[in-house]
Parts: C-alpha cells; sequence; structure tokens
C-alpha cells in the first residue's frame, strides 16, 4: 500500500476540503463553481427529449449490465447508449467534479489567472463530466471579471464517438453561462489514446484521467505504461496531472500473479522509486479517499444522482 512518503511536500492547501475520520470530503457546492441546481439545469434542458424517452430505461439497463462486466468498448458503441450513459451518470459526475476541481488550489490558480489561454486534455472524458466541472469553475471564476482575456481550451480524447455529446452540451455552456463565448472551447477527438500521435502535450497546463486509467491499464497494460511515459518526455515544466479512480479495490491491477493498487503502478511511474522520489512529476494534493456527496434538497432531477467515493492524485510536473 501507499505509505506516508508519498504525502505531497507542499503543505495541503484545500480550504474547502475536509476530512472525516480517514475519509476527505468535498463539499457539495464550491464557492469556486457554477452552482449545483445550474448544472443540473443544464442536463434538464439541453437533453429533455431523451429524459423524456420511454426507450431511456432499456438503454440504460443495457449500459450498466455491460459496464459492470467491464466491457467498456461496448458500453458506448452507439448514439443511444452514451446519451443514456450522459443523462444517468453524468450529472452526479460534473457535480462532484466540479467541487474536486474548484476545491484545488493549483486547478483554480490556473482557471483564475486573467491574461492567457489554459489548454487542458480530458484523456476518456467524452461523457462530457470533466468538460462540465472545468467549465463550471472557469465560468464562475470569470463572472467577477467578464473583461478578462483569458480562455480555456479543452481537448477531449475518447475512443468512443461521443461528439454529439460534447457539441450539445458545450453549445449549452457557451449560450448560459459565460459573457464572452468565445473564451470557453472543446474539441473532441475520437481516438485511442494509446496509439493516438496527439502530439500537443508540451502545450498543455492540465491533463485530466478521470475514471479512465484502470480502463487503459485493462484494454492493454505496456501501451498505458508508455502513455504514462509520454507524459513524463513530453509534459511541460508547471503542467497539471489529474488521476481519479474509485478507492478500493475495484482499482487493483493484476502484474504477472500480483494485484497493485493503480495508483501504485501510477506513482512509480510518474514519481519514480519510492522514497526517492527521483521522477519527472511531484505529488502536490491527494486523497485516497475522497467522498462527494449529493445534496437531494438542493437540487432536482428526473433519476438518481448517486454519492461517489475516489482517490486522487494532482501532480505537478517539476
Ligand atoms: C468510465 S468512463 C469515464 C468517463 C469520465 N471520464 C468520467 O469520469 O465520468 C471511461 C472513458 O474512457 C474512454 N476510453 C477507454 N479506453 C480509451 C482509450 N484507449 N482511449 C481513449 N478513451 C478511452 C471510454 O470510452 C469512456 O468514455
Amino acid at each position: 500500500m501507499l505509505t506516508n512518503k508519498r504525502r505531497p511536500k507542499t503543505k495541503s492547501q484545500r480550504p474547502e476540503a475536509q476530512n472525516e475520520g480517514g475519509n476527505d470530503s468535498i463539499p457539495f457546492a464550491s464557492d469556486n463553481s457554477i452552482e449545483p441546481s445550474r448544472i443540473v439545469d443544464l442536463f434538464t434542458q439541453e437533453f429533455k427529449h431523451i429524459l423524456e424517452s420511454p426507450d431511456l430505461p432499456d438503454f440504460i439497463q443495457e449500459v450498466k449490465g455491460q459496464l459492470y462486466n467491464r466491457e467498456y468498448i461496448s458500453a458506448f458503441n452507439s448514439d443511444d447508449k452514451r446519451f443514456a450513459y450522459a443523462s444517468r451518470w453524468t450529472p452526479a459526475r460534473a457535480l462532484s467534479y466540479s467541487s474536486l476541481f474548484g476545491s484545488l488550489s493549483p486547478i483554480v490558480e490556473l482557471l483564475e489567472e486573467s491574461e492567457s489561454e489554459k489548454k487542458v486534455l480530458c484523456v476518456g472524458g467524452g461523457a462530457a463530466s470533466e468538460l462540465i466541472g472545468l467549465a463550471a469553475v472557469f465560468c464562475r471564476l470569470k463572472e467577477s471579471c467578464s473583461t478578462s482575456e483569458s480562455s480555456l481550451s479543452m481537448d477531449v480524447v475518447d475512443i468512443a464517438d461521443w461528439s454529439k455529446i460534447v457539441n450539445s452540451l458545450t453549445n449549452y455552456m457557451k449560450r448560459t453561462w459565460i459573457y464572452k463565448p468565445e473564451k470557453l472551447s472543446a474539441n473532441f477527438i475520437n481516438s485511442d489514446i494509446l496509439t493516438d500521435d496527439y502530439n500537443k502535450y508540451s502545450d498543455l497546463d492540465l491533463i485530466t484521467l478521470l475514471f479512465t486509467t484502470n480502463e487503459l491499464f485493462a484494454e492493454k497494460k505496456t501501451d498505458t505504461i508508455k502513455f504514462l511515459q509520454k507524459l513524463n518526455h513530453n509534459c511541460k515544466s508547471g503542467s497539471l496531472l489529474l488521476i481519479a479512480e474509485s478507492a478500493g479495490s475495484y482499482s487493483h491491477i493484476t502484474i504477472g500473479t500480483k494485484k497493485f493498487p493503480v495508483q501504485f503502478m501510477i506513482d512509480m511511474i510518474l514519481l519514480g522509486k519510492q522514497g526517492e522520489d527521483n521522477g519527472p512529476w511531484e505529488l502536490v494534493e491527494q486523497s485516497d479517499s475522497c467522498w462527494y456527496r449529493i445534496d437531494e434538497k438542493e437540487i432536482e432531477y428526473p433519476m438518481k444522482l448517486e454519492n461517489m467515493r475516489f482517490f486522487y492524485r494532482l501532480y505537478q510536473k517539476k
């Protein structure tokens, strides 16, 4: 297991994060983000016809069964299934990520800066949760300085074709959440990150791998290691990398005959040998178990919005 040796060297700067008996928690609503009720409105308005479709429950059941069996590629192989996933699971995840991004000082500082373009890559982000979470923080931080020159440009790479979902949700946010729509953009790239020749790593300020690293390891272990090494070689100094996955045994991977927590493997590649910390990244924020809980009194959505428990690690390139 990970030990305290891996604790970030910098003092934790999570004003909004709390610790409850070994479990961290992030608030239902972050002051640094658009309010949860407005995030949920995005789905009830933009996905109105999907939420009202009599076929929706069947598609949700089909996706749920395939995800349970870890058949990730088949789970997202049609627009009907992707819209079903995005209407059923993306809202709670987008709420959770808006709180997480709004609670992590390095990410808030990045999005708060008022002059330059901020470039983000969301790997496996087609279902748009992290796109909405980041936009919710960016748009809130720009509300008080509508003349700010800074912009947020997100590349979303996913092996399944989520283009319709990314475009529809991004257009809503541009219309509704921001004074200057041209300052917010999302570019969807339908490709396998493990074989893609994406060549903009050196321009990126932030890379997110949210609930995607396990899938990559499950698909191709060696190529996933090579992909993380590509980040080691190509990302610029100061860039951030955020990784999150389910907390607990669901996030174990098998190497040879042994099972490891996936974060053990990731740390080896990014931080170097334990105790030596001679890798190209340093760990700046982390939680091995973090709760995000939905306050059902505050929002209304026609389907269940689940609480989330996950581990996260925010790395910064040295
Ligand atoms: C469990 S979903 C997570 C969705 C989203 N990141 C979130 O946290 O809500 C994993 C995503 O990774 C994508 N994915 C899996 N393998 C991939 C690969 N090799 N390259 C790019 N995307 C991949 C899947 O299509 C899916 O959209």
